[in-house]
């Protein structure tokens, strides 16, 4: 995988997204992970008064670092345009996220916006979920209920993992003090039903399945193009 290719191809996805959606004084949601860092350079660039709502505690420092205007699911309960990343993205549109640890905040706000676009670079497009990303569905959990909850992805035929921190000794602490176990459940056919069942068990606080929530994606490809799908 050649960096600078990655690197380009999020920021040409990032910059499109935002010059073909962004309007003047819309509200926005400010999605996490590294391709977000490009969107909101650009968005800051474009000084069209906007005012950003945050998805992680990283998004909420980038909204201060670029001088953009703060604001909250309260005072905006109906967001125009959320712009996110993903970690896969299949051919419906659906995507597996929670990669960078954000998941439910992300969900919450994707789910509160008349519109949500998502930008990666060509490593992330799949046929299904499950092909290309193998770290495994993020799962975000209840930190007491860890242990039984592993078991339980085992009978659903996953593969669990706890996400360990890095710096510290100790599993990875959410922005909302959770866990995330990240089970591996090969590629997935039929997602609904997945998402439907991990649901369903007590101590699943969200998946990081984003299913029909999407409803572009701009891929920034390896030569410098853009995919877009919809
Ligand atoms: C954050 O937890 C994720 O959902 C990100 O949106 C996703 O991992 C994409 O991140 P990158 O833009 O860094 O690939």
């Amino acid at each position: 995988m050649n960096k600078n290719q990655i690197e380009l191809g999020k920021k040409i996805a990032a910059e499109r997204a935002v010059e073909e959606n962004v309007k003047a004084n819309a509200i926005l949601g400010i999605g996490s992970g590294t391709t977000v860092v490009y969107a909101i350079k650009k968005i800051a660039e474009l000084s069209l008064n906007v005012k950003c709502i945050p998805t992680s505690f990283q998004s909420h420092q980038l909204i201060i670092e670029n001088n953009l205007e703060m604001a909250s699911l309260d005072q905006y309960p109906e967001i125009d345009l959320d712009i996110d990343g993903a970690d896969e993205i299949d051919n419906d549109l659906n995507l597996i996220k929670g990669g960078g640890g954000c998941l439910v905040q992300e969900k919450i706000i994707a789910s509160n916006s008349k519109k949500f676009i998502i930008i990666a670079d060509y490593r992330k497009q799949s046929t299904k979920l499950g092909e290309n990303w193998k770290k495994g569905i993020p799962i975000e959990v209840i930190p007491m209920a860890y242990i039984p909850l592993m078991k339980k992805m085992e009978k659903l035929d996953g593969n669990p993992q706890l996400r360990m921190a890095k710096a510290k000794t100790g599993p990875l602490v959410t922005d909302n003090g959770n866990f995330i176990i990240d089970v591996d459940f090969g590629i997935v056919d039929n997602p609904t039903n997945l998402d439907m069942k991990l649901r369903a068990i007590p101590g699943v606080v969200e998946t990081g399945l984003f299913l029909g929530m999407a409803s572009k994606a701009y891929i920034g490809l390896k030569d410098g193009k853009i995919s877009v799908m919809e």
